[in-house]
Formats: structure tokens, sequence, C-alpha cells
């Protein structure tokens, strides 16, 4: 086990003398000049802190002791406020990071749709467990709370990109391409994945190019807008097919079938009782999912990754 699991746990205090050294010039000199556009994009300076973390991390790794002095220094903030943030959100790590943050989500869907079988294969295959690096700093594993990917559970965040639908068996392929230094591909999102520091970058609001890359929302995440659009069901007050525009209040009898207003619009039981749409909503999003190929090798899935309908085809949380 190399120095990268000298601290195991995610509420690990201890900055090592290391990381507490200068900055060489140059690098101050670009940090600074990072710093200052990100700064520029707050009317209040210490409303950066979050991005400048990132900013930190993409030249650290990790949020290190002199990362937080320059944000301290930068913001006008003390050290012990900028150290009060970075140790409340679990993005920023407080000791060396591996190259891919591997996030097997053990939330309450994921869980029970395989992530707790994914995380304890990954972490016995790999010999870590959360929060823990490999010897060759190429690995982090973490336990990881909901993506907002449900629809597409187990999910996988590799440095924040989706790999949907996962196994015990793709994931330890995946780590296993990560580590052999092949390309992996996404299911949704950008068409590969860059390094825990490029990422970081990225989060630091600094675009990287590759924000439509990938491919559009997939059919799990738009099954309800097709079943919309199939019945030309509209929101309040938009404009349905025909031209003409749905109410924009509903009464209270709106949402069961017979209502005054809106049941054409968002019909809530079938005649028979049944609940609405049921005869033919089309696929479930698991009947959608199925016969895709669960793995680093995807490309078949989706965007939308909030689980929202995306309508514009691109993903949203990027
Ligand atoms: S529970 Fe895993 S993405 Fe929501």
């Amino acid at each position: 086990m190399s120095g990268h699991d000298t601290a195991a746990a995610s509420g690990f205090l201890h900055v090592s003398p290391e990381s507490k050294a200068p900055y060489a010039d140059d690098v101050l000199a670009r940090l600074h000049e990072d710093a200052a556009q990100v700064v520029a994009r707050y009317p209040q300076k210490r409303s950066a802190l979050l991005p400048l973390l990132h900013l930190v991390q993409s030249v650290d790794g990790y949020v290190s002791g002199r990362g937080v002095s320059f944000c301290a220094d930068v913001l006008d903030l003390t050290e012990a406020e900028v150290s009060g943030v970075a140790t409340f959100y679990t993005q920023y790590k407080r000791h060396p990071n591996g190259e891919y943050t591997v996030g097997v989500c053990t939330n309450t869907l994921c869980a029970i749709m395989g992530g707790d079988a994914i995380f304890d294969r990954v972490s016995e295959h790999l010999g870590i467990g959360h929060d823990e690096t490999t010897d060759d700093g190429r690995i982090t594993l973490e336990r990881v709370e909901c993506n907002a990917a449900c629809d597409y559970a187990p999910v996988v965040m590799t440095n924040w990109e989706f790999f949907d639908n996962q196994t015990p068996e793709s994931t330890v392929a995946l780590v296993d391409d990560l580590r052999a230094g092949r390309t992996v591909t996404p299911t949704r999102g950008a068409d590969s994945v860059c390094s825990f520091k490029q990422m970081s970058r990225v989060l630091a609001g600094f675009s990287d190019g590759r924000a439509d890359e990938g491919v559009g929302a997939g059919p799990a995440s738009l099954l309800g807008l097709r079943i919309a659009h199939d019945r030309g069901w509209v929101a309040p007050g938009d404009q349905r097919p025909d031209g003409s525009h749905a109410p924009e209040e509903r009464d209270a009898d709106a949402g069961t079938a017979g209502g005054a207003s809106g049941a054409q619009d968002v019909p809530a039981a079938s005649p028979d009782g049944s609940p609405a749409g049921a005869e033919d909503a089309g696929p479930t999003a698991a009947e959608e999912s199925k016969g895709r190929t669960p793995g680093s090798t995807g490309g078949t899935g989706t965007t939308g990754s909030t689980g929202t309908a995306a309508t514009d085809g691109k993903d949203e949380s990027r």
C-alpha cells in the first residue's frame, strides 16, 4: 500500500508537512491568473471558494495544505474557514487521490439493484476499501450517494462520468482497463474519461471543450416525455400540438378521470381504474435498457443524467 492510503477515512483531517510546501513561482503565478478569472464571476469573492478548491485539486490532485493557504489568501478567508468547507464536501480530497475516482453508488435504489455487490466485489478485487487508493495510484474507490441517475441503477461514476447499468463483472473490467491505461467510454456524456486533475479543472469552471460529446438523453430518462408526446399531454399553460393552450391551473378535481379540466392533459386513471397509460405506456425503463451492454464500452446510453427529460438532447449536468 502506498502513501495514498495513509488516510483512509473521509473525515481525515491531518495535513502532511509536504502538502504545505510552497508552490513553485511559475505554478503560483498560473494559479493566481486562473483564480482571478474564477473570482471575477462572483459578486462577492468568497463565493468563489468551491471552484477554487477544485482548481487546487487540478494542480495538486487533492486539497493540499498550501492549497488551503492559497484559497484563504486569495479570498480573504481564514484557513479554518477554507478547511471547514473542504472537509464538508466529499468531492474535495484532503489526501492524495488516485488518477481515477471510481465511485460506486450504494444509495438505496442502486444498492438493492446490485450496488452493494459491485462495491464488495471491486473492493476485494483491488484490495482497497472506501476512500482508499491502489498502490499504483490509479484508482481511488468510493461509496457514493445518489447520482440522480436512478433510472440506470446500479450506477458507477469514474471521475464523475456515468457508467450505467453496471454489474460486478463489468465494473471489475472497468477498473482493470483504467489501471492498464486502456481507454474507457462512459455510457453518457463525454467520449472518454479524463484524469482526476483534468476533471477538477473543468469543475473549477475551465471548459475542456467536451461538454457536447457523447450521446444525448437515453430511453430510460425520456420515456415519460415520449408518453406525454404520444398522448398530447402538456404542462399547464403550455401549447398543445393542435395549437391550443392547456389551462394555467387545474381544478381540485383535475388529475382524476372526468375532472372539470385538465383531464385530457393529465389523466390519472383509465376508465377501468388502471393507472392512466398502463395499457400502452410502452416499455418500462428496465425494458428499454434491457439488451444494452453494461460496462465501459456502453455508448448506447443516454444523457438526461439528472433523471429529468432533457429536451435538447444535451446533458444538462455537464
Ligand atoms: S440511487 Fe444510485 S443513482 Fe440514485
